[in-house]
């Protein structure tokens, strides 16, 4: 329909060659009456509108722009009559051409190959009527021009056959003949269809026969000869056309969509067959925009689009494993706790993704990292903490974060949090020298501790744990004493680490049934029996951790039998024998302070004792560990306990529960087998 007018027709208007004025190639007895341009380089035709002949030799006859038209011409006019008033003569023309389209499935308007009785067609108009007629004098008898249309639109007003054919005009646009756009097969003469605008080069045919007064127009692949059987064949007597002399030429014109129309080589002749154009001589068509450009997009575009998807998922999985790696819980109380807040990322690079080579132990509480932080390349200890409710994690933070203030040579200094999904990070001061348990139990390479460096990490676990229960601003309770918990900094003074960590047990269960957390061989019996701690708890915890300072012993040991046995029990028995002294680590062979060696050892009884009442306050155990008050003495009678067969009375075996002796355990559990009966 309207949509027709986007074809690009190639019209040949067709002049009748006059002998006497012929130019160019081959010449004739009564004059040059053929020519033959393989290329078009130094030629002189006469160019009008977008036509141009460009550098390299082609024939450009429109140049990209919409709506232009161009035109060229022979420059000489051509005697088609032998003489003024005699018959139209016979003649051949051939010419190679290419149309290249912006678009590859559409082009617009025309080229033809036209015999006009003047070069100046000022008043023709572009797009459909293809630079030759205009709408007035469309098909009027007095333009006498004669065309062969390559035609790549339809246009319905000229009753196009369809948007890829090859016509004959009498002056006008309405072709009398037409036919598909293709050749037939000389070999059994099957019809095969060709694409005017695949930008290929093709070549054209148009002749005249004077002697039975017909049109022939036959066009094929470049590089083919010419087909014998023409693609369309119109029965029309041109003496009735053209007028003498006339001009032989092309006209083009584009309507809305760009395309580019080509003349590569042209040949004529009057009464015989054009000669032949030299392909190889022809020159290149340009890399114009669409074609040459598809051709690569039509490979690199998929895989450019492919490899940029590709590239996109992989980022954006990346980015979402990012978040997930990095990801963190943050609410807005905790915001208040902003400068206690690390953040994940950092933590995660301070200890190389928390690598199995970063990590320093494993604790009830969860495994302990060795990490620097990028920022102020100090040494922390990160420890994950896997918790799951949610519940009363406020307070448990708040509480973190104001235990974070406590600060005391004595005590692990605890840096700040960081929250995830189940997970929970506390970060610490680095202590170089690891906990105090390794260097008790004497294995591998570690060093004995000599005497001097227990008493003073004895004193100085004592203050950290008065400072705790009464010099802070509220008491703390530590919970879990041991010397596992102990750690040693750089100049080998006790701090405690840990404290208050056992309250995160407590938050999100019923305060009923508090779930407590200790460990065996230091859990005092009223805790046992009621699962609340208090400070004396801690005494109690404390009194077994000087024990086992000094006698280098676990709090749950095995008799020269084999039999296991509280490390109080044994202490115990070795006072009531008198034979205190040789509870003293054999390892440091005698190498001890007598007096503070007695102290101690009365200490850790006094603080061990069974009933919490007995037991010294910390400010007590600090007095008498300085030597500002002496140790009461300890009464037999006062001290007639036997605590294992006390912890039994009271339901719990230690040596079922209690192993590995650094195990933790629930008090919950505890709580199952003493209570509830
Ligand atoms: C081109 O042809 C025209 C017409 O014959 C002539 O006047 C002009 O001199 C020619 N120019 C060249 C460069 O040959
Ligand atoms: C085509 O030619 C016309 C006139 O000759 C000119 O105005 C236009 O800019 C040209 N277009 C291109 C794309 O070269
Ligand atoms: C073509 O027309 C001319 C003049 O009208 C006439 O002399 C000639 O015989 C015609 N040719 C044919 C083949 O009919």
């Amino acid at each position: 329909m309207e949509v027709a007018c986007f074809l690009l027709p190639v019209v040949l208007v067709l002049y009748w060659l006059n002998p006497a004025a012929a130019v160019g190639g081959g010449g004739g007895g009564d004059g040059q009456d053929q020519f033959v341009f393989s290329g078009f380089a130094g030629s002189n035709l006469t160019l009008d509108g977008t036509a141009t002949v460009t550098a390299s030799g082609l024939l450009e006859l429109t140049n990209g722009s919409s709506q232009l038209k161009g035109h060229a011409f022979f420059p000489v006019p051509l005697h088609f009559r032998a003489s003024p008033g005699g018959t139209v003569r016979s003649f051949s023309a051939s010419f190679v051409f290419a149309i290249l389209s912006t678009y590859p499935s559409l082009s617009c308007h025309g080229i033809a190959f036209a015999v006009t009785p003047s070069t100046d067609l000022t008043s023709a108009l572009a797009a459909q009527y293809m630079g030759l007629a205009n709408i007035d004098d469309n098909g009027n008898a007095t333009n006498h021009f004669f065309a062969a249309e390559i035609d790549t639109m339809q246009n319905v007003e000229f009753q196009d056959i369809n948007n890829n054919h090859v016509g004959v005009d009498i002056n006008g646009l309405r072709s009398m003949e037409a036919h598909e756009a293709g050749y037939y097969d000389d070999r059994n003469g099957s019809f095969h269809g060709m694409n005017l605008i695949s930008g290929e080069m093709m070549q054209a045919w148009v002749e005249y026969d004077s002697d039975v007064a017909r049109i022939n127009v036959t066009i094929a692949p470049i590089g083919m000869s010419k087909p014998v059987r023409p693609l369309v064949s119109a029965a029309y007597n041109l003496s009735d056309v053209l007028v003498e002399p006339s001009y032989a030429g092309f006209s083009s014109a584009t309507g809305p969509i760009n395309s580019r129309h080509y003349i590569l080589g042209w040949s004529f002749a009057m009464n015989g067959p054009a000669p032949a154009i030299d392909i190889a001589k022809l020159p290149k068509l340009p890399r114009l925009g669409p074609k040459p450009r598809s051709k690569v997009l039509e490979i690199l575009l998929p895989i450019a689009t492919a490899a940029f998807i590709i590239t996109l998922g992989i980022l954006a999985v990346a980015l979402v494993r990012r978040r997930m790696r990095y990801a963190e819980l943050r609410e807005d109380w905790e915001d208040e706790f902003g400068p206690h807040r690390f953040s994940y990322k950092d933590l995660f690079h301070a200890t190389d993704g928390f690598k199995d080579n970063h990590l320093l132990g494993e604790g009830g509480f969860g495994r302990v990292y060795k990490g620097v932080l990028s920022t102020s390349k100090s040494e922390v200890a990160v420890k994950k903490v896997s918790h799951e409710s949610r519940q009363g994690m406020k307070e448990f933070v708040a509480e973190v974060v104001s235990i974070g203030r406590i600060r005391h040579r004595n005590l692990v200094q605890l840096l700040g949090y960081c929250r995830r999904k189940g997970e929970l990070l506390l970060v610490y001061d680095y202590m170089p020298n690891g906990s105090l348990d390794k260097y008790l139990s004497c294995k591998g390479e570690t060093p004995m501790l000599d005497w001097a460096q227990r008493f003073r990490i004895v004193k100085g676990v004592a203050s950290g744990l008065l400072y705790l229960h009464e010099k802070w601003d509220k008491v703390v309770i530590h919970r879990d004493i041991k010397a596992s918990n102990v750690l040693l900094d750089k100049e080998m003074n006790g701090r405690l680490g840990d404290f208050g960590l056992a309250r995160l047990h407590d938050h999100g269960t019923d305060p009923q049934t508090t779930h407590m957390v200790g460990t065996m061989g230091y859990l005092a019996p009223e805790l046992v029996r009621t699962g609340k701690a208090s400070p004396l708890t801690d005494v109690f915890a404390f009194g077994t951790f000087l024990l086992e300072v000094a006698c280098g012993q676990r709090p749950i040991m095995e008799d020269p039998q084999g039999d296991q046995l509280l490390l109080v029990d044994w202490v115990l028995e070795h006072w009531h024998n008198g034979t205190l002294l040789e509870t003293v680590d054999t390892r440091l062979q005698g190498n001890y302070n007598t007096d503070e060696a007695c102290l101690v050892l009365r200490l850790g009884l006094l603080c061990s004792h069974p009933s919490a009442n007995a037991r010294p306050s910390m400010q007590q155990v600090m007095d008498y560990l300085d030597g500002d008050a002496p140790v009461p003495e300890l009464a037999s009678t006062h001290l007639s306990f036997n605590m294992l067969a006390l912890l039994q009375n009271k339901g719990l075996d230690p040596y079922v529960a209690a192993y590995p002796p650094s195990s933790k355990m629930s008090f919950g559990t505890v709580s199952d087998i003493s209570g509830g009966r």
